[in-house]
């Protein structure tokens, strides 16, 4: 590294990325749009079909729960047994989906594997299908759509509206997503192609990953492994903006793909995990809930 820029490197320190201040922004948004619709006779409501009692997804579970309430919109658990049948649970999705008064689904994941061979994804009607996984709704983003305001996967949009709330554009930008998952990377890879990144879309089996993301602007981590990224994957003279969206468990501890510590140096901004991607997924859900109500009693 030539002196000056180890210099520079050396008093730099990454500014953090919290979701904090963007979740209460578009909080006092969602909840004028809540008040809106229910003084239009319709009070948004949430389901989330749950099977078992995954801590993980408890963890989940609380926080929609917590940001719906604060909204003033209105949520309902519907915790199943492990091993309730596949008719049985096939028909309280059905049961929601003609359920006029719930205008948000959600299957929480992962569901046990007598039940996730039920094509999950395309299981909740498209109009109720706040987690935007059903083809109907990312088919969208194959036909390049930039609108955020449909109900595409929460966890992509959770990352875009966290860049532009820290005036990060991406428009044009080398963008390297390590991590090919349907939930985030994949879906990631087509929101940020449509709004003029160039994407290099990155997994496991990829060769010279570190040559990659040495050279892009923006880095999400989305691999599901705990620091998996340190300061070897960056060139401190790129600035580049690093995304983490791992939830990992390491001794005991909740940490991203990125080593934030080893990191903070030779990168100029990163989201922290937790306060990070977490929220901003959570915030978009309860964005497609809204959007959803607000369709649905358009007609
Ligand atoms: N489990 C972990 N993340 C998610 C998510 O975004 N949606 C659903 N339905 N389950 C999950």
């Amino acid at each position: 590294m030539p002196l000056g820029i180890y210099i520079i490197s050396i008093f730099m320190t990454a500014q953090i990325l919290s979701a904090k201040p963007c979740v209460e922004k578009v909080k006092q948004d969602l909840k004028k749009r809540c008040e809106s619709l229910k003084a239009r006779g319709c009070h948004p409501s949430m389901s989330v079909i749950l099977v078992g009692d995954n801590s993980a997804s408890m963890s989940y579970i609380r926080n929609k729960k917590k940001l719906c309430e604060e909204i003033g919109a209105k949520f309902t658990l519907h915790q199943l047994l492990p091993g309730i049948s596949g008719d049985e649970f096939l028909n309280i999705v059905h049961t929601l989906n003609n359920d006029s008064a719930t205008h948000g689904i959600i299957i929480q994941l992962p569901v046990a594997d007598h039940l996730a061979v039920l094509n999950l994804p395309q299981l909740v009607t498209p109009s109720k299908d706040i987690d935007g996984f059903h083809g109907e709704n990312t088919r969208k983003l194959f036909e390049g759509s930039t609108d955020l305001k449909l109900l595409l996967p929460c966890t992509p949009k959770g990352c875009v509206n966290l860049l532009r709330h820290y005036g990060y554009d991406v428009d044009g930008k080398d963008v390297v997503i390590v991590g090919r998952s349907l939930i985030v990377g994949k879906p990631l890879s087509l929101l940020l192609t449509n709004l003029n990144a160039t994407v290099t879309l990155t997994h496991s089996r990829t060769k010279n990953l570190r040559e990659l993301t040495k050279k892009a602007d923006i880095v999400v981590a989305a691999i599901g492994k705990g620091h998996f990224l340190d300061r070897s994957f960056f060139d401190p003279s790129r600035k580049t903006i690093v995304i983490d969206v791992g939830m990992n468990t390491l001794n005991g501890k909740l940490v991203g793909d990125v080593n934030t510590e080893n990191v903070k140096e030779v990168v100029s901004a990163i989201s922290p995990v937790p306060g990070g991607v977490g929220p901003m997924t959570v915030l978009s859900l309860i964005d497609n809930l809204i959007t959803a109500a607000e369709n649905q009693l358009k007609g």
